[in-house]
């Protein structure tokens, strides 16, 4: 059967560019001009500053073929070991700073709210929802941790209802995803701040670990001379309506890996310093005296705060840029008016 030829092959847009005899120089113009014929602003937008930007890189770089074809073998690589629960993709984008620059781009915060990190690949939609100092650990190698939290607004006002999800890994610097044998969710949970914004719950004391490293991103780090490791964390994960959504962790101070994170994870503001549990907090919460003690305040912004603040922020990145840019759903289109 003749083939269906689509209405741009004939030129039906006279807007549609000629692609004839393109060259080293004028091929990005040409390829901007033939993707530009969306109603979208915003996929214009986009589509044109990533082709401008990877012709440059091709220019600046004197990219070779072969050179190519290795990063499109790499990219092949990251694809073929993505599995449910293995995404080489964020990997790479963790250990590229991209994962965190999306982030603080995306959710600036006001001065006192508690600082976001990277979410990784090891956060699950399946964890139980357990009640207020209930464990979430089934690890017997683990050295408990009580954990003591509040949840406050930006004026010091407890923050009630407040889905928080909790992750870390088993002691064996293992998160339950990573075991074939997971039957059930281990080392995570949701806990549900209450009329206080408090919320408490028994884990263990987190410990460095390798992110996985036996795939492409692995090879990528070794080549680079970089190691792998991730300083002790815990994850947490806020959420609720009309507040902006809060993905951060907690690091653990004096760990080797505080500075040298593999995926940039690490602000001064999210360092903590264990305690050990007293006595009376032992009785009070029904844990050995003498364990790990994990204290935190953590500060939500409203969506509103936050979106005030990126817009500003954005508005004047692109005042800086030069660029005849205006935001449209708080995100920069080319201003035509
Ligand atoms: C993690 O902390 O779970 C993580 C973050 C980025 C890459 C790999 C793991
Ligand atoms: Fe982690």
């Amino acid at each position: 059967m003749a083939q269906q030829h689509p209405p741009a092959a004939a030129n039906a847009n006279a807007n549609a560019p000629s692609l004839l005899d393109l060259t080293i120089d004028n091929i990005t113009p040409n390829t901007i001009r033939i993707n530009s014929q969306s109603p979208d602003a915003r996929l214009t937008y986009v589509m044109a500053r990533l082709v401008t930007h990877l012709h440059d890189f091709a220019r600046e770089t004197r990219l070779s073929t072969d050179e190519w074809m290795a990063a499109i073998g790499f990219l092949i690589g990251c694809g073929k070991i993505c599995t449910d629960v293995r995404n080489e993709f964020i990997l790479l984008s963790d250990v590229l700073g991209l994962s965190l620059l999306v982030d603080s781009i995306n959710h600036p915060k006001p001065e006192g709210s508690t600082e976001g990190s990277v979410l990784g690949p090891f956060h699950t939609h399946d964890a139980p929802i357990l009640a207020n100092g209930a464990s979430m650990t089934s690890d017997p190698e683990g050295e408990p941790m009580l954990a003591l939290c509040t949840v406050k607004d930006t004026q010091g006002n407890p923050v009630a209802g407040v889905h928080v999800d909790i992750w870390e890994t088993d002691s064996s610097g293992h998160y339950d995803v990573q075991h074939a044998d997971r039957d059930a969710p281990s080392e995570r949970c949701v806990m549900v701040s209450d009329e206080e914004g408090r919320f408490w719950f028994r884990g263990i004391k987190p410990v460095s670990y390798p992110i996985p490293h036996d795939g492409p991103v692995g090879k990528l780090l070794q080549m680079l001379k970089r190691h792998c490791w991730r300083p002790a964390h815990v994850h947490f994960m806020f959420g609720k309506e009309g507040w902006d959504k809060l993905v951060t962790a907690l690091y653990l101070r004096g760990d080797p890996y505080a500075e040298s994170d593999a995926v940039f994870g690490v602000k001064q503001s999210l360092v903590v310093d264990l305690e050990k549990v007293d006595k009376a907090t032992a009785e009070k919460y029904g844990v050995a005296e003498g364990s790990w003690l994990l204290r935190q305040d953590f500060v939500l912004t409203t969506q509103h705060e936050t979106e005030k603040l990126r817009d500003k922020l954005a508005t004047e990145a692109l005042q800086k840029l030069g660029l005849n840019l205006k935001l449209v759903d708080h995100l920069p289109v080319p201003d035509l008016d």
